[in-house]
Formats: structure tokens, sequence, C-alpha cells
């Protein structure tokens, strides 16, 4: 019998399989985030709960736990660092929504519409910092030098993205920085501290944050192209939140450089304002011009090279989860 059928009936086939994979240790993981949650000040703690109650993919610390798998990590820091990871992730989102003004978030009101803005972005400092809290505690110089400088990183690709804000001329490569910064970084950073953890040799380390890299930028793009074409229901988050902000994220970027000059013109001017009242037609826009393909297209790209870099490491069960997730970044309907 050829080796590849016995591969198949005991590998990864799914975003399910690979979940059940992680299942044991996420397990840990959700009960440290309920237990680390915990403040004496009763806002913090409805906040909190709000938002990680509402759950989410969870994706960053399966990245974690599967990296740290495929690594050949044997001790438990990967459940400390999964949990760690979800919550600076969470602390971003709770920044995020006030920033795009955005009032649905994993499928509830977000917490900017609950609580307000100010409410929102101090509890976003408490997860933050109770982050950084729960990461000295792996007593690690190398886990803490990674996540101050990706914390950092993603606050800047923030602010990068900020300035870029009803500006018609952002282009591809502008583009790229940003999501690099704010998206990309964090799931490198998650891979990569798998790899730490087990004392990889460099090469092997760095081919895992460079999964986790690619995978983030396919991850972002991927979300871009939701914001048109999903709907609140299923996505947990209200569509057109992108262009409602003014923001040009790669659908729109593709669809300005094949337009007519009139839907340009219609294009820049969505750009310029913000608001809906076009929708539908910049819809329209973007999928006449091919760019929702486009986009697919780029990050399918991004998606293959997560899954080259994973070569570098052994064969593995774990591996083959990464790999699925590679898909599942292209494929998720949320
Ligand atoms: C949302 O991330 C922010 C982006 C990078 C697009 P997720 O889609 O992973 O959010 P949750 O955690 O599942 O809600
Ligand atoms: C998500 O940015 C990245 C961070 C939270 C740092 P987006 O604004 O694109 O994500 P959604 O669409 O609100 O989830
Ligand atoms: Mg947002
Ligand atoms: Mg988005």
């Amino acid at each position: 019998m050829s080796i590849a059928p016995v591969l198949h009936a005991t590998g990864i086939a799914n975003f399910s399989a690979a979940q059940a994979l992680a299942a044991p240790d996420m397990g840990a993981v959700n009960a440290l985030i309920r237990t680390r949650l915990a403040s004496d000040v009763v806002l913090i703690n409805q906040i909190a709960e709000h938002i990680i109650g509402g759950g989410g993919k969870r994706l960053r610390p399966m990245l974690v736990l599967l990296a740290a798998q495929a690594a050949g990590y044997f001790g438990r820091n990967h459940i400390l660092l999964a949990a760690v990871v979800e919550f600076i992730h969470t602390a971003t989102l709770l920044h995020d929504d006030v920033v795009d003004e955005s009032d649905l978030r994993r499928g509830r009101k977000t917490a900017n519409a609950l609580w307000g803005n100010a409410a929102s972005v101090l509890v976003g400092d408490f997860l933050y910092s109770r982050a950084f809290q729960m990461m000295v505690e792996a007593d690690d110089m190398r886990v803490m030098r990674l996540l101050a400088d990706t914390t950092n990183k993603i606050a800047e690709g923030e602010v990068l993205q900020l300035l870029n804000i009803h500006n018609p001329d952002v282009d591809e490569a502008a583009y790229l920085r940003v999501i690099e910064r704010k998206t990309a970084v964090l799931f490198a950073a998650a891979t990569r501290l798998g790899g730490l953890l087990a004392g990889l040799p460099p090469a092997q380390e760095e081919a895992l944050a460079r999964y986790g890299l690619n995978l983030g930028f396919a991850f972002q793009i991927a979300d871009d192209v939701l914001d048109y074409v999903s709907d609140a229901g299923t996505l947990g988050k209200n569509i057109g939140d992108d262009l409602a902000e003014g923001k040009a994220t790669l659908p729109l970027i593709y669809a300005l450089e094949r337009a007519s000059p009139t839907q340009a013109a219609s294009l820049r001017r969505a750009i310029e304002t913000g608001g809906l009242d076009s929708l539908d037609n910049i819809v329209a826009a973007i999928r006449d011009s091919g760019a929702l393909e486009r986009a697919r297209a780029q990050a399918q790209k991004f998606s293959d090279a997560a899954k080259a870099a994973l070569s570098t490491l052994p064969q593995s069960v774990a591996r083959d989860a990464l790999r699925v997730l590679a898909d599942y970044a292209l494929q998720r309907n949320h």
C-alpha cells in the first residue's frame, strides 16, 4: 500500500479536524482566559465578558497551539501564550471598533455602541496590560521582546491606516504596508512563539514566522473582500464598514485601477467622502471590474506562500492542520 492513503486517513482534512486537534489545549486556553479576565472593577468584567463571550474564531491562539505542537513542544507555556495572544487581539478589536465607529462585532453590538468610546478604550488598555502581566510569567526575554515589538507594530499599522483614510491614491503597496503591521505581524508572532518555545533551530523558527506572516496577509485580504460580499448575519460584522469610513482596501484599489473614467470618479468620491450612500453602485463597480477575483487571487498567493514555508518543518498532523488553516483563511465566510 502506498503511504499517501494512510496519511490521508490519519491526516487533517478540514478546519473542524484542525480545531479538534487543538481542542484539548484550547479548552485550557479558554479556562485561563476566563480566570485572567477577572477584575474587581465591575465594568471591566462586564465589557471583557461581553467581547470574549461573543466567541470569535480563536484563530490566533489556535496558531500558537498548533505551531507549538508542530515544533514538538511538550511544556505548558503555549497555553499561557495562546491566551496572551488572544488578549492582545481582543484589545485591538476594542480599540479598532472605536476608531472604525463599528457597531457590530461577533454578532453582538460592539462595546463602544453599548458602553461608549471611553469605556472601550480603557478596557482595551486593561486587556493589553493584562496580556503583558501574563507574558512576564513565561519568564523568557525572547517572548517578551517578540510580543512587545509585535504590539508596537500593530499600533503603527492602525495609525498608518488612519493616515490613509479618505485618500483615493492609496495603492496596493501602501495597503500591504498597513495590513502587514495591523494584522500579519500578530499571526507571525503567534506561530513564531510555537517555534521559540520548542527551541527550534533558527531556520525552522523563521519558517514558522513566515508561514504566520503570509497567512495574516491572506486572512486580512479575505476579510476585506468579505466586507463587500458577505452579509452581517453571516459575518457578525456590518458590511460596507470599510467604505463607510473611507478606507481603500484591496478590492477598491483594484477596482480603481481598471474602472472607466466615470466609474473611477465615483469610486474616488466615495473614498473621499466615506458613507454608504453609494454602496450598491460601488459594489457593482467592484464586481464589474473583476477586482474581487483579483483580490482573491492575491490572497491565494499569500496562502500558497504560507503553505510553502511549512515544508521546512518535519511532517506531523499539526503541520497538516496549519496547512488546512491556510485554505480556511480564504474559504471562510466569517
Ligand atoms: C478580525 O479578526 C480582525 C481582522 C484581522 C480582520 P478575526 O476575524 O480573527 O476576529 P474574531 O476573533 O474571529 O472575532
Ligand atoms: C483589524 O482591522 C485589525 C486590527 C484589529 C488591528 P479591520 O478594521 O479591518 O477589522 P474588522 O473588519 O473591524 O474586524
Ligand atoms: Mg475595523
Ligand atoms: Mg474589516
